[in-house]
Formats: structure tokens, sequence, C-alpha cells
């Protein structure tokens, strides 16, 4: 059952009632979409080489690869972006098109539903890949992702999604400058990116949360 609900930056997200969590923080969706995910992953920057390739993991609604591609072409009108969307509940899938958060990209996201997972808008092309981010990460080429957005339900209530196997097939997609970004800074999420390989340091704070985390492969990228 999924119930609609409003954020404090007044964006709307769901509240999963089975899982107990809702797919974004309460403290604003849409702002957590870009201080906690776009501008950390240096998007802005991306978008200046005039291409990118964005993973966003537990894409639900999309709001946070949608407000990535607003960054970018706000930057760069003419850069090639590519989103690929790792997601398993066709239901959220559909409910993108009862909610209008003020991401200018988002109209488009309208295009996405379970029958239709892709789509090309201008230089833009988004994928979803519909199953169970376990397996359908294995797909995805190596060395080929400026970033990835990591935003499954907490570390408490879906632990197979912060396994060491899984940030090990992250290590493997990312490029080598890639930064993933997540809102947990949890141990067991910390102790297991670190176990596949990954640096990781605090990533932004947002209201009166916890700090979230950045992760790379190679130290320089993020800490500098
Ligand atoms: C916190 S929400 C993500 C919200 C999303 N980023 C957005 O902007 O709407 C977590 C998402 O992970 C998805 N999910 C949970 N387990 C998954 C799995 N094993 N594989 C793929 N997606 C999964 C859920 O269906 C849910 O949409």
């Amino acid at each position: 059952m999924l119930q609609k609900t409003v954020t404090r930056d007044g964006s709307e997200t769901f509240l999963n009632e089975e899982v107990g969590e809702s797919y974004h923080s309460f403290t604003g969706a849409v702002e957590e979409a870009l201080k906690k995910y776009a501008v950390p992953c240096k998007i802005k920057e991306l978008a200046q080489t005039g291409k990118l390739t964005i993973l966003d993991v537990c894409f639900g609604m999309g709001y946070n690869s949608a407000m990535a591609i607003d960054v970018a072409i706000e930057e760069n009108p003419n850069c090639e972006v590519e989103i690929v969307g790792l997601e398993y509940d066709p239901e959220i899938i559909k409910k993108i098109q009862e909610v209008n958060p003020p991401i200018k990209f988002f109209e488009h996201y309208k295009n996405l539903t379970p029958q239709s997972l892709e789509f090309k808008k201008g230089n833009v092309i988004v994928k979803i890949i519909l199953g169970d981010a376990r397996e359908t990460a294995k797909t995805l080429p190596a060395d080929y992702f400026d970033a990835v957005f990591y935003d499954p339900f907490s570390p408490k209530t879906a632990p197979e999604m912060w396994s060491i196997d899984l940030f090990k097939e992250m290590y493997r997609v990312m490029k080598k400058h890639a930064v993933l970004a997540t809102y947990s800074c949890a141990r067991m999420a910390r102790d297991n990116m670190a176990a596949a390989g990954l640096i990781y340091d605090d990533g932004p704070i947002l209201g009166r949360r916890g700090p979230g985390t950045l992760a790379t492969k190679w130290q320089d990228e993020v800490f500098k």
C-alpha cells in the first residue's frame, strides 16, 4: 500500500506501509535529489565535458536522476546524458504519473510506465532495467558510469541492498573518476563499501539528519 505524502520542501513522495519507509526524506524530496546526489556527484562539472552517464540505483519515481538532468542541461544544453535506472517494483513506476515535483525534466519521465521503460528526448536517454538490482547490476558494462545514485530503503530494512557483493558490482561499473552518493551513513553500509574496494567519506548533511556517504575508486576524486 502506497500512501501519498508531502515533504517539507513541498514536493510529494509516497510512504510504503509494507516496508515502513518513505521513498524520500521528509526534509525535502527535491532538495535531497539536488544536495545529496547531483551536487556531490559533480553533475555540473561533468556536464561541461559534454557527456554524462548516471546509474540511478533504486530508481523509484526517478527524482534523483531527473534533477541531475536539470542541473546538466542548465550547465550545458548540448550535453549528452544517459540515465540507467534499476528498479524492481512496477507499482512505483506507475506512480510517476501521480506526482509533479518541481523538476523541469520530470514531465518527460511521464513517458515511463511498466510497459514503456525507455525514452529519448533531445540529447537525453533514460532507461529503466526492471528487476532485482542484485541481478540486473551484473548485466551492466564495466567502467561505464560517471556517477552512481544509490538510494535503496535503509540498511536496517533492506540489508540485502547494502552487501559487499552489490558494492563490488558498483565498483566494477564505475569509471575511475566516478562518485557514488548515498543518503545513509550506516556503519554496515560503509564497512561493506570498504570491503568491496571503495573509499568512502562523509557526504552532505541535510537538516538535522546524519551525513550521507560518498564513495569512489580513487581517494583523490572525492576528498580534494
Ligand atoms: C528509497 S526508494 C527510492 C526512491 C527513488 N530514488 C525516487 O527518487 O523515487 C527505494 C526503491 O528501491 C526499490 N527496490 C527495493 N529493493 C530493490 C531491489 N532488490 N532491486 C531493485 N529495486 C529495489 C523500491 O521499489 C523503491 O522504489
